[in-house]
């Protein structure tokens, strides 16, 4: 495990994770979900983190290491209708769930800590200081049901489960579970 110091998580403006930190993210996201660095996954994962940061409501946070490297990341944005992950999952709720969890709501897109810095309570922090500042009703995210660290972190957070088992499209084989957390 690596030492990291105390204040090591700061804001990561959608400039900086877009840009000059983009690399260090995909490196960190490939490391801690376990995809080769240099795979299609991790390339595509680099086109659409360069998306997300330019929709509305965009806010991220990192975890920087004492050489000021990234080693963890979290971000969102604010939910709108026509969104390809949104559509997925408005598709599947009731209509008291649209009405009930889409009608002011955050994205949490991504939350990742590089494997040599997990169990430092940097994913707590990223994730605490994230949802603090969220100013809408409610949050949203997806998780896959084989993070069990993460399906925790979530659980003892608040998060609740919306849908059990959401298959994505391109992505049928991955079960996915969607969770709603009110603010
Ligand atoms: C999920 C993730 C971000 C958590 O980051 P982290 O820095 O390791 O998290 P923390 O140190 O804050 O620990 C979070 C919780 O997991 C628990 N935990 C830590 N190490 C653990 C381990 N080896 N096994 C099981 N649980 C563990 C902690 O005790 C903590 O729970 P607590 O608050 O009840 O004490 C990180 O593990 C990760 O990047 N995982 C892979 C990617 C992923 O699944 N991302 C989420 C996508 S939705």
């Amino acid at each position: 495990m690596r030492a990291i110091s105390r204040d090591a998580v700061r804001a990561l403006s959608a400039a900086d994770l877009g840009g000059p930190r983009l690399a260090d993210a995909l490196d960190v996201f490939a490391a801690a979900l376990g995809f080769s660095p240099r795979s299609h996954r991790v390339f595509a994962q680099g086109a659409a983190i360069r998306r997300h940061t330019e929709y509305r409501g965009f806010v991220g946070f990192g975890a920087f290491n004492e050489s000021d490297k990234l080693v963890g990341f979290t971000y969102g944005y604010t939910s709108q209708p026509g969104l390809w992950w949104r559509e997925q999952v408005a598709a599947e709720f009731s209509p008291a769930q649209r009405a009930a969890w889409l009608s002011d709501a955050f994205e949490l897109v991504e939350l990742h800590v590089h494997p040599a810095f997990q169990g430092q309570h940097l994913g707590s922090r990223l994730h605490d200081t994230l949802v603090a500042g969220v100013p809408n009703r409610t949050a949203l995210l997806s998780v896959m049901h084989r993070s069990e660290r993460a399906r925790h972190l979530y659980f003892s957070r608040g998060w609740q489960v919306l849908l059990e088992d959401l298959r994505f499209d391109g992505e049928p084989a991955t079960p996915f579970s969607v969770l709603g957390l009110g603010l």
